[in-house]
């Protein structure tokens, strides 16, 4: 007996065809890139003239399946370092340190730690989103709290002068954490790069040299 498609059926079966269709998966397919996140990452690096210099140390939060980090790992020689974490499992990446655990728990934090082996940060990426409820405010109020928790990593790791990119979404509790943000770098923009759908409530905060930097911890 044929049965009719639940809505979950039909919402996946939406996300498909619009994810076979998008310029950027087949972009990311021809050139080999692990996600077609790569080209959020390219074009705010591009557009707005992040130096990445050769010994730079990058911390990438929420780096599966691993497009950001390869692309990341271009930027660096052997005296630089590129430090990824993920709930998931990922494929190696030739010169990058994978960690497998929660950003948002204090093993993922001390894994962080030894890995960063006393070095501080230069740059510290985040395409780290929470899990969605389809709760709208649990959503919501889940990411500003892994905002938070980037910032407070950023406070403990990151050089003076050093640079955060997370990705955020609008709504409840943005615009305090942004004014808490303000506050700790020199500039900070927001930026919704072409490569992020317009249906997507995402978009990223750069922040843009850190005035603050805490004591050695
Ligand atoms: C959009 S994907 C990242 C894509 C990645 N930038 C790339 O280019 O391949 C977001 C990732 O954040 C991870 N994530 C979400 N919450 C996390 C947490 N608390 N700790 C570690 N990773 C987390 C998810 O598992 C997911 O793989």
């Amino acid at each position: 007996m044929k049965q009719s498609k639940s809505k979950k059926d039909r919402k996946t079966s939406a996300w498909f065809q619009r994810h076979s269709k998008d310029p950027h998966v087949k972009r990311a397919q021809r050139e080999g890139k692990r996600s077609r996140a790569v080209f959020k990452l390219t074009e705010i690096l591009d557009s707005n003239h992040i130096f990445i210099k050769k010994d730079a140390v990058i911390v990438d939060l929420g780096c599966a399946p691993g497009s950001w980090s390869e692309e990341l790992r271009n930027y660096v020689d052997s005296s630089g370092k590129i430090i990824g974490i993920d709930l998931l499992p990922l494929d190696p990446i030739r010169g990058v340190t994978l960690i497998q655990g929660d950003f948002d728990s204090p093993e993922g934090q001390q894994a962080l730690k030894e890995a960063l082996d006393g070095r501080k940060v230069d740059l510290v990426v985040s395409d780290m989103a929470p899990e969605m409820s389809g709760h709208k405010l649990v959503d919501q109020m889940r990411m500003i709290g892994l905002n938070e928790m980037t910032m407070y990593f950023a406070q403990q790791y990151l050089k003076p002068d050093g640079d955060v990119l997370m990705k955020t979404f609008m709504g409840q509790g943005y615009d305090v954490f942004r004014q808490e943000m303000g506050k700790n770098f020199k500039r900070i923009k927001n930026i919704k790069p072409a490569a992020s759908r317009k249906t997507s409530p995402e978009f990223f905060l750069l922040g843009l040299g850190m005035k603050v930097w805490s004591e050695e911890i």
